[in-house]
């Protein structure tokens, strides 16, 4: 321990993959001090910590007291009760009845419906684009909107009350990443979780107007009660999160990594065009290439040993997603981004075990039907500048990409 690790270097998110290599090759289990604790950067490494009950995703009052040193809040204040009743901070069995609980609103026929959806969505984001655009950033123009006007149209989130809801959730989103450096208040990130409580309540009860049939929301509302051992507050807690996870950079990085792998390896456009198989293949394939949640966290809830080292109890483990979605054991030529992969769907990009990604399908969903669009209107995308990322390496999302649209 004590040595500054790479991991650490803010210079590496534009391309952390050389740095991954050389872990998983000679410190798979890795101590970071910049995340205060280990990162684990082997597929199987990565695939088996998500799914062992030693590692636990409850953790939130320890990230709490590492982020602010002294500060102690009530039992029943609004961030224990959300972090210890919503899906992703809580193990089994508690996070198995909270996950049921939201059923209703991801079953097979509810996907069927947001796909039709989503692809009206993607049309109208594609042919919104003005006749003769030959350049666009396409991170404000394109991959930022996809996701707000699915949240719209799939999800029932009300058009005006956007601007109430974004701002809070990027406050909050610098929160949840971890025992890094904290830029927002506690005080402010306590009133922001009050009000999107507030607002979720109000929508479940219909305070806001009726919320449009068959969307998330109407289907969360509709279920409301019919879990007995899941409270009105904890069905709230989990649309809470939902909102938090819709407008999370994870849909836009997606979108534009994507983009900008496509823009790099013009060839792959071709495939993409000309085997439907490939097309299929384009969301798994563009995930595994660059996955935007390129870590997530867990506890040590006991001492565990992993490629020879020891994890000692109540020390935090980081699961390299992106690291494993490179790993050359599971991935031949893992640099390669290519749609004729066979295994893209191994990817670990949306976790696996009992907390893989609830928004999977309808993430999925959404680059299908982006993409499908974009390249029946574009033959070509390509680079018209350099591309800017944003400094995090958690959710790595490009802010910028300059795109030529032929
Ligand atoms: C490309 C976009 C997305 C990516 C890369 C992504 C990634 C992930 C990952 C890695 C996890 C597992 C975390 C863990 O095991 O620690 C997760 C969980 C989750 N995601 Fe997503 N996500 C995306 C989009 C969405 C969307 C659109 C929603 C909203 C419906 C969503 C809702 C959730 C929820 C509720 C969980 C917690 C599940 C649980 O703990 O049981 N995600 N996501």
């Amino acid at each position: 321990m004590g040595d500054a690790s790479p991991l650490s270097d803010p210079d590496i998110v534009p391309n952390p993959y050389p740095v991954y290599a050389a872990l998983s090759e000679r410190d798979p289990v890795h101590w970071c001090e910049g995340l205060d604790g280990w990162a684990l950067t082997r597929y199987a490494d990565c695939a088996s910590a998500l799914k062992d009950p030693r590692f636990k995703a409850e953790r939130m009052t320890e990230v709490l007291s590492a982020k602010f040193e002294g500060r102690t809040l009530a039992k029943d204040n609004i961030y224990h009760r959300f972090t210890s009743n919503v899906m992703m901070y809580t193990d089994a069995p508690r996070h198995t009845a909270l996950r049921r609980s939201t059923q209703s609103a991801f079953t097979r026929i509810a996907h069927e419906h947001y796909s039709t959806v989503i692809e009206e969505v993607a049309a109208d984001l594609v042919a919104s684009i003005p006749a003769g655009t030959q350049y666009l950033d396409a991170v404000p123009e394109l991959a930022a909107k996809l996701p707000v006007d699915a949240a719209v149209r799939a999800f029932g989130v009300p058009q005006e009350d956007l601007s109430f809801v974004t701002p809070r959730v990027d406050n909050l989103m610098t929160y949840w990443s971890g025992p890094q450096d904290q830029p927002v208040e506690l005080d402010v990130l306590l009133d922001n979780l009050t009000d999107l409580h507030t607002y979720a309540l109000e929508l479940v009860q219909g305070k806001r107007g009726a919320v449009v049939a068959d969307t998330v929301i109407a289907r969360l509302a509709a279920a409301q009660g019919e879990s007995p051992d899941v409270s009105l507050e904890q069905t709230i807690h989990q649309l809470v999160l939902l909102l938090i996870a819709l407008f999370a950079p994870t849909t836009p990085g997606s979108t534009s990594s994507g983009m900008l792998a496509f823009a790099t390896h013009p060839e792959q456009v071709d495939r993409y065009r000309a085997d439907p198989r490939c097309a299929d293949n384009a969301p798994n394939e563009m995930v595994r290439f660059n996955a935007s949640n390129q870590f997530t966290w867990r506890l040590a809830a006991e001492t565990v040993e992993i490629e020879g080292t020891k994890i000692e109890a109540g020390q935090n483990v980081a699961l390299f997603l992106g690291a494993a979605n490179r790993d050359p054991r599971m991935f031949d030529r893992p640099d390669v981004f290519d749609l004729d992969r066979p295994n893209s769907n191994k990817h670990l990009t949306f976790g696996v075990g009992p907390h893989s990604c609830l928004g999977r399908q309808i993430a999925t969903l959404e680059l299908k039907w982006f993409f499908a669009k974009l390249f029946e209107r574009y033959s070509r995308i390509s680079l018209a500048g350099e591309p800017v990322w944003n400094p995090n390496l958690e959710f790595r999302s490009l802010r910028s990409l300059p795109l030529r649209l032929s």
